[in-house]
């Protein structure tokens, strides 16, 4: 049984982390794995929108898989952090196609620093989040400690962090973690909703914004020079002529 699924409903890809006899932990072949999946998915041309969840009922995933990185060393642990934020995680915030994490269960460690690498998530209602890395004698290395406070602000992420506390999926509702809290049994369809609608806008605006967005959370400067850049290249684009022209002829824009 392959350890990502890929599943194509229309415009829209759904990658489903399949180990769930170890709560989808990200073991090395899994990671490299998920990196292979998107970047075919990003260059086909029929998809448009991305749903990440994890097999099973309990878990989304449970975080870096443990098993493999027992006996590491200092440098063996930076190249561990290195290659996978690299080869997954900056990838799936860098990707040019909205990646929306379906988060079905335990979103730990590594797995809920790749629920924030996605650009926005849903979760079911029982979904727990937290970073537990501290009660291994570890930080967060998939940039958990950057991203954390980004979505939830310093003052929770630090408690997050430094208490490994859980979040259920409503205090991560309230925190600004998960856009939205649906039954287990709707999460995939509540993002296939949502996936839709997106599927029905300018893809070449969408991967645009994607870029603004993530320059200015890098650096603020450079985010609004990156907006007023892209803005201007969006009227050289043939899905800014349909749209308008759509708009104008009062029907829907039919873009490519
Ligand atoms: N790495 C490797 N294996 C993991 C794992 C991880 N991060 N998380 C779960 N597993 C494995 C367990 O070892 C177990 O395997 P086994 O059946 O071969 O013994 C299997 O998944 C099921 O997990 P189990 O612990 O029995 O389930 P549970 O319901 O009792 O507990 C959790 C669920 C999520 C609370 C618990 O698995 C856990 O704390 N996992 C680690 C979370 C973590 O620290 N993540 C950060 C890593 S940096």
């Amino acid at each position: 049984m392959s350890i990502v699924l890929t599943e194509q409903r229309g415009a829209i890809a759904i990658v489903t982390i399949n180990r769930p006899d170890k709560l989808n932990a990200l073991n090395k072949v899994t990671i490299q794995s998920l990196s292979d999946t998107l970047g075919e998915l990003e260059r086909n041309a029929a998809i448009r929108v991305i749903i990440l969840t994890g097999s099973g009922t309990k878990a989304f995933v449970a975080g870096a898989d443990i098993s493999e990185f027992a006996d590491f060393k200092e440098e063996e642990g930076e190249q561990l952090a290195r290659q996978g934020q690299e080869l997954l995680f900056d990838k799936v915030e860098n990707l040019r196609k909205p990646v929306i994490a379906a988060v079905n269960g335990f979103a730990l460690g590594g797995g809920l620093e790749l629920a924030m690498s996605c650009h926005f998530r849903l979760a079911s209602h029982n979904a727990k989040m937290g970073l537990p890395e501290v009660t291994l004698g570890l930080i967060p290395g998939y940039g958990g400690t950057q991203r954390l406070p980004e979505l939830v602000g310093k003052g929770l992420a630090m408690e997050m962090i430094m208490s490994a506390r859980m979040l259920n999926a409503e205090e991560a509702f309230q925190a600004g973690l998960v856009n939205r809290v649906v039954e287990q049994e709707v999460l995939l369809e509540a993002c296939i909703e949502i996936a839709e609608k997106i599927a029905t806008n300018s893809s070449t605006a969408i991967s645009a914004a994607i870029v603004a967005v993530n320059t200015g959370m890098r650096n603020r400067a450079e985010g609004y020079e990156a907006e007023k850049t892209a803005f201007g290249k969006a009227f050289g684009t043939d899905d800014f002529k349909e749209g308008t022209t759509a708009f104008l002829n009062k029907r829907k824009p039919q873009f490519r």
